[in-house]
């Protein structure tokens, strides 16, 4: 038994946690001028927690359920969806530069009228009846995914006077291991609407704000079919990179 608890003990002690975040490179909890913050932000110190087993492990999931037209938001329903058909492309890194290969990556938007398939998202806005809004698809080895989309439309949000969201699209990636895990946002280059934005606003740093703008990228494109976006997305790398074998 004890031999059993020692084994453990030595297994655990193998395990290199991942590294922390820059705190400038994240929004921040409390963001006044997005008012929702002011609601949920933390009141006490914040509990780091210890990266043990389960965070470094987990999750393990089956990925038999994903089908092709999961990662192509256009063909989803019997019509086309309308609207400015686009590709968006990347790579999953972690942040020692290493791919991460084979890791959900899920996707979710308003339309081309800037509407959520959502029964709160009642702005009067047109729904489409061909278009849902939702992707996923896993990267391939080498952390590369690939979705086709509609560019999706600016919208509003009563967030304060005259509020308008930037034309965006939520990402969500679980990436190797709990402690990995992205919930983030993906933006268009040149939108007049960052200045006025409080939730790209609220990321103090400059240089990771603009991490989060997509790059049009004309290789990306498809003649007379689709524009092409680029956006890269950076997960938390190991604390001790471990030399290659
Ligand atoms: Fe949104």
């Amino acid at each position: 038994m004890q031999t059993d608890q020692k084994a453990i003990e030595q297994r655990m002690n193998k395990i290199v946690p991942y590294r922390r975040h820059d705190a400038a490179s994240q929004p921040s909890s409390l963001y006044e001028p997005y008012r929702a913050t002011v609601r949920r932000a933390p009141r006490q110190p914040l509990v780091l927690l210890p990266h043990t087993l389960s965070e470094i492990t987990g999750p393990v999931y089956g990925h038999n359920d994903i089908t092709e037209t999961d990662s192509d938001l256009t063909r989803q329903h019997p019509g086309e969806a309308l609207g400015e058909r686009i590709i968006v492309t990347g790579r999953v890194l972690d942040d020692n530069g290493r791919p991460v290969p084979r890791t959900l990556v899920e996707i979710w938007q308003a339309n081309a009228a800037g509407r959520y398939f959502h029964d709160r998202d009642n702005h009067p806005a047109p729904l489409d009846p061909n278009f849902t809004g939702a992707g996923r698809i896993l990267t391939d080895e080498n952390g590369a995914y690939r979705f086709t989309t509609i560019k999706p439309g600016a919208y509003p949000w009563k967030n304060h006077d005259n509020a308008w969201r930037p034309a965006h699209i939520h990402f969500s990636l679980f990436g190797p291991a709990f402690a990995t895990r992205l919930v983030t946002q993906m933006y268009f280059p040149g939108d007049p609407l960052f200045a006025f934005d409080p939730i790209f606003q609220s990321i103090p740093d400059e240089r990771a704000r603009q991490s989060l703008i997509s790059s049009f990228d004309l290789a990306i494109t498809r003649p007379e079919w689709a524009l092409g976006y680029q956006f890269n997305i950076i997960l938390r790398g190991r604390e001790a990179t471990p030399f290659e074998t």
